[in-house]
């Protein structure tokens, strides 16, 4: 074979590379093989570090694995002495050179190749013999030119190797991107729908603010009238006890029709007072849930919760409507009122859409372990199994556009899980569907404390 023979060997084996990887692999395969060296191992300069990359012979155990890979600093023995100096060498004897570094594998000569690019280091080529003095000035020759091939390919490597590592940051940078951008889009959605919400509650604020005072008066004159009345009707017990009133005027006042009259008065005025409490509690609630009031953590029950929600939605629930209450007596919850209400004003408000004429709607809150349970169950339409997966993602309705716009049980699931560290479980069956929030008494000795107070 003649050199130059072994050379052009060499630069086809080259050739075939696709990566860094094959092509280390390739120059340390082709120099062991076509220079009849027992082994060959191939070091990479990274950061003035010289990486053992690839082997031929006792180094290479299997198919592309080093065996006891080394690290050797650009300096020290003499591969990183060659590095340094940028000077091939011979070692005829390895046991006369202070320099050798003995590995598992020491052999009795060497030679040791810079490749070099640009006046850099670039790595080396480094051979060992089991033989004395196995290495003369023409593979040094043979083999520095051979380095000399191999150092462009390997720089244009290691560079399309930067690239794709680039490329591949990019891709993947990339998809991130478009994920924030869908983030960013969604966010923007339920911001508007916020928006939106924060006029309609300005608007329905305005209005309770307005009911507010005529509502003040109405109740203050009703009971100024209840006192009148009472007045007049102890007048009307002095005039019967007169003893010489006209026959013909008491019986007027004894008749069935002024006794019913005054039955009546009393309780139409009963009546009203009652219908304008309900209004005042309906109006104070609507303030304190359109002004939010109640940003941060507080305990408080949950009952006195159901029974807001239910006064919120007083103006939903028909009269042919079955509400069925069954409210057992619990520890405080630690949590964000206003928000937990808001969660069952949408809940309940939903099995109010879901049912007809005539409907069941049952809340039942109960205890069970560490947490509060609320079960809000309804015989209405019932939800779809291909549904049931959906309906916690924002905007997911089945509803009319004006009627639903797909948020209500996003915002609860966020509120509950979220905020609240509890849960939402929801079954539907062709008999009845159930929502049940479970929320955490965060201090279960505390509560129970508590609830032993309260009895
Ligand atoms: N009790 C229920 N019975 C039947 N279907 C229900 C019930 N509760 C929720 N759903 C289904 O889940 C969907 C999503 O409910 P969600 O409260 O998130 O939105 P929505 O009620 O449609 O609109 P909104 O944003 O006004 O609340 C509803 O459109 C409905 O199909
Ligand atoms: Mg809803």
């Amino acid at each position: 074979m003649t050199e130059l023979y072994k050379i052009g060997q060499f630069a086809a084996a080259m050739l075939n590379a696709a990566t860094l990887d094959d092509l280390l692999w390739s120059i340390a395969n082709s120099i062991g093989k076509t220079l009849g060296f027992d082994n060959c191992v191939i070091y990479l300069n990274v950061d003035e570090l010289l990486i053992q990359k690839s082997a031929f012979g006792i180094k290479n155990s299997q198919k592309r694995t080093l065996l006891n890979s080394i690290i050797i600093p650009v300096g020290q023995g003499i591969v990183g002495a060659v590095a340094q100096s940028r000077e091939a060498e011979i070692i005829a004897d390895t046991r006369l050179d202070p320099r050798y570094i003995h590995d598992k594998f020491s052999g009795r000569s060497e030679i040791t190749v810079p490749i070099i690019y640009e006046n850099k280091t670039l790595g080396i080529i480094d051979s060992e013999s089991a033989k004395h003095n196995a290495f003369d000035n023409s593979d040094k020759e043979l083999l520095q030119i051979i380095a000399n091939i191999a150092a462009p390919r390997i720089v244009s490597a290691l560079y399309s190797s930067t690239l794709d590592k680039t490329q591949r940051q990019l891709e993947k940078t990339n998809v991130k991107l478009k994920n924030s951008l869908y983030k960013l889009k969604k966010n923007q959605e339920i911001l508007i729908h916020s928006e939106k919400m924060a006029s309609i509650g300005l608007l329905a604020a305005g209005v309770a603010h307005e009911i507010n005072n005529p509502l003040g008066f109405s109740i203050s004159n009703l009971s100024f009238f209840g006192d009148y009345y009472d007045n007049i009707k102890s007048m009307h017990q002095t005039l019967l006890s007169h003893k010489e009133l006209p026959a013909e005027l008491r019986n007027k006042l004894l008749s069935d029709d002024y006794s019913h009259t005054i039955e009546e008065i009393e309780n139409i005025v009963e009546e009203t007072n009652g219908g304008l409490l309900r209004i005042k509690n309906i109006v104070s609630d609507l303030c304190g849930y359109i002004r939010n009031e109640d940003r941060g953590f507080s305990n408080f029950n949950i009952n006195d919760g159901i029974k807001t929600a239910l006064n919120m939605l007083r103006g939903e629930i028909d009269n042919d409507l079955n509400l069925e209450l069954t409210l057992e007596n619990l520890p405080n919850i630690y949590g964000n009122k206003s928000k937990i209400h808001q969660v069952f004003v949408n809940i309940i408000l939903n099995a109010l859409q879901a049912t007809e004429k005539n409907g069941l709607i049952k809340v039942k809150t109960y205890r069970s372990n560490n947490h509060a349970c609320i079960d809000v169950t309804d015989n209405g339409a019932g939800i779809d199994d291909k549904d049931l997966k959906n309906i916690f993602t924002p905007f997911f309705t089945t509803k009319s556009v004006n009627k639903g716009t797909g948020l209500g049980l996003f915002i609860c699931h966020r509120i509950i899980t979220e905020e609240h560290t509890g849960r939402i479980l929801v079954s539907s069956n062709n008999k009845e569907t159930t929502f049940c929030i479970m929320l955490p008494f965060l201090n279960a000795n505390r509560q129970l404390k508590e609830l032993e107070l309260q009895y």
